[in-house]
């Protein structure tokens, strides 16, 4: 039988320790979708690189984010994890694309001027990173790339450098189309702004139940009424609003022991996933990445190979 689903490839670089929102927001929806299609997860390292100079974090990060997402469920079979640098023919595409698009465009980038904007050494590599982004993504023949909001642009990015070399050569390379994950909006943290590892109001997604009761009691909850709106915000997250209707009513103006029961809720989700990480040795991740780079190196050689006759090099 052939296979007929479409493809799909999304990168991902290392956030530091996850978040509910990060779940909710961003590993959530990858892991309802993934397996509808032919699906590529890769950790940009090299993108990493842009920004990190630390070998061993670099090192460290590759293995902290396959982890994360093994273990939130993602099955090793039905999706190739890779690693971007096991791969060298995203150095020679992005190169390929970097001849093909004009400084002036990448000027426009968004991400770059927020990250200079930001303080950010403004490096070539980080001035150029679309195109490697692009090449990620062009290398596999990819349908569909899930991100978030933030890198809508990037992937209207890829499609004007797949398009520039399409029309300079033959039409050899697949325009792609951005899925915006928007998951369950915005996750609150514990004082009701968005949940954001630099705003420190984070529940953490593998945290022990110690740290999540920590800050499940940290909630603010200044609202007068009977229902503790931030509790209830996290809550809905986990349950659906007739189960937890006949709980805020038996418990009404009982913030302690609403939060009681978003701790043991939040525990019946996080304790497996924390159970499974920790289960994960570096080895695993080892042989998961050794099979993502043959699987990687299969599909994107048959693409290098006709963008260099196409180009004319060998
Ligand atoms: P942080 O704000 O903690 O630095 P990141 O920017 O690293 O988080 O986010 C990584 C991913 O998680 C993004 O795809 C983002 O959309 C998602 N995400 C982060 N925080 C939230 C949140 N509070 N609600 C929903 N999604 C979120
Ligand atoms: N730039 C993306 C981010 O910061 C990561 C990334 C690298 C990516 N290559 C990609 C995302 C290819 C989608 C497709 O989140």
């Amino acid at each position: 039988m052939t296979n007929t689903k479409k493809r799909l490839l999304t990168g991902l670089q290392s956030s530091g320790t996850l978040h509910i929102g990060n779940y909710f927001g961003a590993l959530k929806p990858f892991l309802d979708i993934y397996q509808d299609y032919d699906s590529y997860l890769m950790v940009a390292d090299y993108h990493s690189l842009t920004s990190l100079r630390d070998p061993e974090e670099l090192r460290k990060n590759v293995y902290n984010v396959v982890r994360d997402y093994l273990a939130v469920g993602v099955d090793p079979e039905q999706v190739v994890i890779f690693r971007q640098s096991d791969n060298q023919d995203h150095m020679e595409l992005a190169w390929v694309f970097n001849c093909l698009v004009t400084v002036p465009f990448l000027m426009q980038a968004h991400s770059y001027k927020d990250k200079v904007a930001k303080g950010l050494e403004p490096n070539a590599g980080l001035f150029t990173y679309p195109m490697l982004q692009a090449a990620d993504i062009a290398l596999y023949d990819i349908d569909v790339v899930p991100v978030g909001e933030d890198q809508r642009q990037h992937i209207e990015y890829t499609r004007e450098a797949v398009g520039k070399f399409n029309r300079a050569y033959n039409d050899l390379l697949r325009e792609p189309e951005e899925m915006i994950l928007s998951g369950v909006g915005v996750v609150p943290g514990t004082d009701g702004q968005k949940m954001s590892k630099s705003y420190g109001n984070t529940i953490p997604l593998f945290g022990t139940r110690e740290e999540i009761k920590k800050a499940v009691m940290s909630i603010v909850t200044d609202s007068e009424g009977d229902i503790p709106e931030n509790v209830y915000a996290i809550h809905k997250l986990l349950r659906t609003e007739e189960e937890l209707a006949p709980i805020y009513n038996e418990h009404k103006g009982r913030y302690g022991d609403l939060k009681n029961i978003l701790v043991e809720d939040l525990e019946t989700l996080i304790a497996p996933m924390r159970e499974k990480r920790e289960s994960i040795s570096d080895e695993i991740v080892e042989s998961v990445l050794a099979a993502g780079k043959k699987k990687a190196q299969e599909k994107s050689s048959e693409t290098i190979d006709k963008v260099r006759k196409a180009i004319g090099i060998r």
